[in-house]
């Protein structure tokens, strides 16, 4: 909850997501998020982080509690352009025979006229790295150029919320990195799930962690990835720089093998 004061843009209020077949996927989750705030999602396979970003994004509708933001519930199956979703997959995402229309749908979607669309489509190709590949049909991207035409459509949208599922799966060092600074210059609150925990650290100063559907830790990212009992009770890692290492070499301290 946020305190007295406070501005806040998007609230989980006691969410529970439960699927028919499987039971509760996700169980009473509350959090909020402030304007421009940059929080990762961290949890091991299967936790429940496409869950939740499915649901925020009003996919998959709520068992019980709600999301809000900006004070008004988001209800499953609304168009909300002030949401961008990144989809772990980009064959759930992208859909148009070319490039250029899929990344400016969303835009387009706005009601905005169609030479401000492309305008914004054409600004966010060129911020992941594909000018020139407008005219490509999408299903002759490589993997990882799919996955930046899925960040590029989510870009053009200008959403007050992004969610970025897996952002980093399948992007080489240059394009990671190249992604990593254009989401730290841009002003929008971001909840980025990532198995990237490095990416992570980079990009968002405060971390919660997540496992079987439920919140174990929401704090200081520092503070989170690098409680190493924590980490390890949740099937997860210390990332390797806030791992202390050996002065003579490359080896890490660590206390068991
Ligand atoms: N379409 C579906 N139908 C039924 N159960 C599903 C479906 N999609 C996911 N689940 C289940 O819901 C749980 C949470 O899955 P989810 O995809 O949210 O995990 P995740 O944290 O995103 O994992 P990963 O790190 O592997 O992406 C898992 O147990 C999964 O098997
Ligand atoms: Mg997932």
């Amino acid at each position: 909850m946020a305190g007295p004061g406070s501005v806040t843009l998007l609230e989980l209020d006691a969410l529970s997501v439960g699927r028919p077949e499987y039971g509760a996927v996700l169980s009473d989750m509350s959090l909020s998020l402030a304007p421009g705030e940059r929080v990762g999602l961290v949890g091991p396979n299967g936790a429940g982080k496409t869950t939740l970003f499915h649901t925020i994004a009003g996919v998959l509708p709520a068992l019980r509690g709600g999301v809000r933001m900006t004070g008004k519930p988001v209800s499953a199956g609304q168009f909300r352009p002030d949401i961008g979703l990144v989809f772990q997959q980009a064959e759930d995402q992208l859909f148009c025979p070319t490039v250029i229309e899929d990344v400016s749908f969303g835009p387009r979607n706005l009601g905005l006229p169609a030479a401000e669309a492309r305008a914004r489509a054409t600004r966010a190709l060129d911020q992941c790295g594909l000018s020139g590949l407008e005219d490509r049909p999408v299903h002759h991207l490589s993997g990882g150029e799919k996955r930046r035409a899925c960040i590029a459509g989510a870009l053009a949208l200008q959403p007050d919320l992004l969610l970025l599922d897996e952002p980093s799966a399948a992007l080489d060092m240059r394009q990671r990195r190249r992604l990593i600074a254009v989401l730290a210059g841009m002003p929008q609150a971001m909840l980025i799930a990532s198995h990237d925990l490095e990416l992570v650290l980079e990009l968002c100063p405060r971390v919660v962690l997540i496992d079987q559907g439920r919140i174990r830790a929401d704090g200081p990212a520092r503070a989170v990835l690098g409680n190493a009992p924590l980490m390890d009770a949740h099937g997860q890692e210390v990332p390797h720089s806030l791992t202390p290492h050996h002065p003579a070499g490359h080896l890490h301290v660590r206390s068991s093998p």
